[in-house]
């Protein structure tokens, strides 16, 4: 089954298929930018400027920045745009204007692309339904609106990883022979056997007392548990829902909000994951040490 057949099968329509082919599209465009980022000299220059989130700007994150926008706009079914790349929202103009609201991280882990490890684009979409209301309104809503989210990870092979609401999570590998998005499966994460954790241990001393705790649970010689931690959030979550487990990323002494983006990173994931049976939390740091 190709992603059209999905999409079909799955009554996407007034744009929403639109939207997801402008995506697949754009990831195929970025799929090739990430193969020959070590060929093309005008692809790698490394590090920039600060993004609007105070990270550096890998050259990569503005070309896949740029793609998303030019083909979401062009899809002619967005209202709004939210990149993670910007910082302001980018309204489309009324002649290519839709019913959605589309939020991406272009490139997400692009502080790993020099050393080749996976990266990837990360979405959610919601429906614009209420136009009276300000911009601010419209998009900092919470994350039960969300009726598809997903991403693509250019890793080994590229794979989509797409969940709509109340319709599980599908996973498709891009075929390069045919440059189409071929199913390969449907992700759960129920009954997984594997155990491992996933979180950045090295920021373990600036925790609160709570999350300590939790981690050490993991670290006993009694629970089996192993550590994976790639440090492309994609990449990570992947693994988590093939595998099982647990991916983390809580707040500490120096990130006091933490440091994955609410409405880019964390709501698009958190619908993916409880999509495949699983579990997603929220909670506030305590300032207890
Ligand atoms: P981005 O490259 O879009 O800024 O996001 C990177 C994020 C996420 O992918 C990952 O889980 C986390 O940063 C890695 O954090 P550490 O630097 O603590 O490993
Ligand atoms: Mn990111
Ligand atoms: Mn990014």
């Amino acid at each position: 089954m190709n992603l059209d057949t999905l999409l079909h099968q799955f009554d996407c329509n007034n744009g929403l298929s639109e939207i997801i082919n402008a995506i697949c599209k754009s990831s195929v465009e970025i799929e090739q930018l990430v193969n020959r980022v070590f060929l093309d000299k005008t692809v790698l220059i490394s590090k920039c400027i600060q993004n609007s989130s105070g990270d550096e700007q890998h050259k990569m994150d503005i070309l896949s920045n740029e793609i998303m926008i030019s083909n979401l706009t062009n899809s002619n079914s967005c209202s709004v745009l939210i990149s993670e790349e910007n910082e302001d929202a980018i309204i489309v103009d009324e002649s290519h204007s839709g019913n959605y609201i589309v939020y991406f991280d272009p490139l997400d882990g692009s502080s790993n692309i020099d050393c080749n490890c996976g990266v990837g684009t990360i979405f959610s979409i919601i429906l614009d339904n209420d136009k009276y209301k300000t911009i601010e309104n419209r998009v900092l809503t919470n994350g039960n609106n969300i009726i598809c989210a997903g991403y693509i990870l250019y890793g080994g092979s590229t794979d989509m990883v797409i969940a709509f609401k109340g319709k599980g999570v599908h996973r498709l590998s891009f075929d390069r022979n045919t440059t189409e998005y071929v199913h390969t499966g449907i992700l759960d994460i129920t009954n997984k056997n594997k155990k491992v954790y996933s979180i950045n241990e090295s920021n373990f001393e600036r925790w609160d007392i709570d999350m300590k705790h939790y981690i050490r649970q993991y670290r006993k010689q009694e629970s089996k548990y192993t550590q994976r931690w790639i440090g492309s959030m994609v990449s990570d979550i992947h693994r988590t829902l093939l595998y099982g487990g647990m991916f983390c990323y809580p707040s500490d002494e120096n990130n006091i909000h933490g440091k994955l983006r609410i409405l880019y990173e964390c709501f698009p994931m958190a619908f993916i994951m409880e999509e495949a049976g699983g579990k997603a939390i929220i909670a506030k740091m305590s300032n207890d040490r």
